[in-house]
Parts: structure tokens; sequence; C-alpha cells
């Protein structure tokens, strides 16, 4: 049946679906670096905790969130200097994508505007339109190091009377960057001249490498209000399939986003008590992801960057690599879809974030190291085989 007559016009326009890895089709030879899902699973104490909680009977309906998880919460956000109120300020979800929706859904009416940066995650755009939004991309600029940074000027002036909100990523999926707090207080300036707000996608949080530190944004003056700071458990935790989140706002904003009519609350009960004690003692786990991503991303980038055509900056934050692949001489769709043809080796071509990214593909370093050693030997085989002579 057609159902494009009864469609949401909004949903038509999107068209297709999303890559996960269920969805590749299972091939022993396929080496898949396209999805950000971690190849670590959570650890037990966190499993056991789901059951315990139900066996205890946390089963019941909760509407705004367990007290223990909140808590928990609040007392981890505080180590990074913010200090919030766990019974006015936090909403929770199943999953960063949902608080996306969530903050969407409770901001934006069809017509208003919100900038998105060039590149930025995918997982903005189909919220957006979903809501009736226009995304007004602005390009981000690279450093000297090849790092892509925010383009303050760019997004003053990308601002119109419709602009309700800037959303930023740092640590930044997919480049890697890791916002300074000068360029934090930049946007914060153009967020309070222009009197609109900040989504702050904050997910990458524990995987920043080297001397940079993660500052949130709520912690810059005239911040506190402006904020809706977005969270996950999906990569603190390796967690991706049981599906955490939560979005820390000013009381008034969290009443609001608490209103978004998505359910009573987003995440299974059980969930938020194992949530808990992932706080309290998965940073042992944490730790032990961190050693190896940094692992990955010292070889990755050493190696790739060995292969003529290639040039790949060391990433901030997160366990991305973003090689810039423009001197191979293909465009990064054609790039991707042939690395996976010949190569079986899958990546996230740059221009699926933004046109500003053309020229560049993401791998998701979630492969053991003798994995990436292959791919990267496969990448080397494919640009001398394809590339530019
Ligand atoms: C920047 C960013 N925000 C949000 C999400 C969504 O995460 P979740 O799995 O919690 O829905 C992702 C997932 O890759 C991401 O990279």
């Amino acid at each position: 049946m057609d159902v494009s007559k009864f469609a949401k016009k909004e949903l038509l326009a999107m068209g297709g679906g999303s890559s996960t890895r269920a969805a590749v089709t299972p091939d022993p030879k396929l080496i898949n670096l396209g999805a950000g899902d971690p190849d670590f699973n959570q650890p037990n104490f966190i499993n056991k905790a789901v059951y315990d909680a139900m066996k205890q009977g946390h089963t019941h309906y909760e509407f705004t969130g367990v007290p223990e998880f909140k808590n928990a919460i609040a007392k981890y956000y505080a180590k990074y200097g913010v200090k919030i109120d766990p019974n006015t300020q936090l909403c929770i979800d199943s999953g960063g994508s949902q608080a996306i929706f969530r903050a969407f859904g409770a901001i934006l009416n069809p017509g208003d505007e919100i900038i998105l940066l060039d590149p930025a995650y995918q997982g903005y755009f189909q919220p957006a339109a979903y809501f009736g939004a226009k995304m007004v991309r602005v390009a981000m600029k690279k450093d000297k190091k090849g790092l892509w940074r925010p383009d303050v000027p760019a997004i003053a002036k990308a601002c119109t009377p419709k602009t309700k909100a800037i959303m930023i990523c740092s640590p930044d999926n997919p480049t890697g960057a890791v916002y300074t707090e000068k360029e934090l207080k930049a946007l914060a300036d153009v967020c309070i001249d222009k009197d609109i707000l900040c989504i702050s996608d904050e997910i990458y949080t524990e995987f920043i490498w080297g001397r940079k530190k993660f500052i949130p944004t709520m912690s810059i003056k005239g911040m506190e209000d402006r904020t809706l700071a977005l969270m996950s458990f999906s990569k603190t935790f390796a967690w991706t399939g049981c599906r955490a989140g939560y979005t820390i706002a000013s009381p008034e904003f969290s009443t609001l986003l608490n209103n978004v009519p998505i359910g009573i609350i987003g995440m299974p009960v059980p969930f938020q008590y194992a949530g808990a004690a992932a706080l309290e003692k998965g940073w042992g786990f944490v730790r032990k992801m961190r050693k190896e991503y940094k692992k990955r991303i010292d070889f990755s980038v050493k190696r790739l960057n060995e292969i003529k055509g290639i040039k790949c900056a060391y990433p901030e934050g997160t366990f991305y690599v973003f090689p810039d692949i423009s001197e191979v001489g293909m465009p990064a769709a054609k790039f991707g879809q042939e690395l996976l043809l010949q190569e079986k080796l899958r990546g996230a071509p740059g221009t699926g974030y933004g046109q500003a990214a053309e020229g560049h593909i993401r791998f998701a370093l979630v492969d053991k190291m003798d994995r990436l050693e292959d791919a990267w030997n496969r990448v080397e085989h494919f640009v001398k085989k394809n590339g530019k002579k």
C-alpha cells in the first residue's frame, strides 16, 4: 500500500533507514568501522544490577526517574564543576538519540531555525526535519593541525529572528575536536547576544586525549539557563543496546522537556538502577576502554599518515579518526562505497555529516588492534589501486 497519502510529510521526505551493525550483511571478511558502537561489552556487574533491581521489585511506574539514578548523575556532573539539583534539573531518556528528539521536540515549531555545524553528527538531522525546523548549516574551519573548529563569527552571522538554538558537540563526532574555553565563551556570547539556546551534546566526555579537558557548556557564565546538556551511557559504558541517556537543563527547561509526550519516562526502571551502579563502580571499566582506544588512535593516526594521499589529524577526543582523503582524488561517497566493495572495509563518508566534509571519511576504532592493522593495509591497497597517479 502506498502510505504517502497518510504519512506525515516530514517523514516521507526523510527517505531511507539507518546503518547499524546488524544492518550490515554478515560477512566474515568485513571489517566494520562504520558505526560508533564500541566493541567492548558492558561489565557483568551492570547486567546483574538490572536483574537485582527487578528481583527487588523495582518494576513499577516511575514518572521522572528514580532518585538513586538522578543523585548519581548529579554527583557525576559535579565532578566537572557544575552543581545541579537532581530533582528539578534532569530528564531521563533511553539514550542520547531520545534526548536529542526530546530537546528538539521541546523547542522547535515548524519553520523555526536550528544551527547545525557542518560537519555534524547525522542523528540531529532527522529529528530537526521531523519537527519541521529549518537546519541552518555553518561550516567548521580547519586549524593548522587539520582539526575542525567552530567558526563563531559565521555562527553569529547565521542567526536570524527565527533561530531557536545552536547544536554543538564536544568532544565532537565526527571531527574529534574538543572545544576550548575560549571557543565556548565566544559561543556563549553569541547565544546571549542573539537570545538563543545551546544544545550541548556531551556524550563523549570520557574520551578526551592529551592535555585537553572537558568543559561543560553549562559551566560558562551566562549559559546556566541557556544550555540543554545531552548525555548518554552508550559510549561511556559501552551501553549502546541497553539505552540510557539524560538531559541536564534549568528547572524551567526540564519541566518543558518532561512535557514532551514520549511515554511516562524514556528509560526502564531496572536499567536506571544499573545506571546508578555504573556511575558508582564503572570507572575501572571506563579506564580500561580509554587505554585501549588511546592505543588504537596512536597506531591508526600514525599508520594512516604513512599512506600517500591521506592526512589524518590526531583527534582531541572521541574514538574516531576522520582522515582527509581529498588527495586520493575521489569523492567521499564513492571512496566509501568502493572501499566496502573492493576491500570489505566499512567507514562513514564525510558527506554524510555535511558538504563541508567532502574529501573525508570517518572510521570508528571499534575493533581490535590486529583488525585495525588489517583495515589500514586495505586502505593502503585501495588507495594505491584507485588513487590519483
Ligand atoms: C554525537 C552523538 N550524539 C548522540 C548519539 C546517540 O547516542 P545513543 O546511542 O545514546 O542514542 C551518538 C551516537 O553515535 C553520537 O555520536
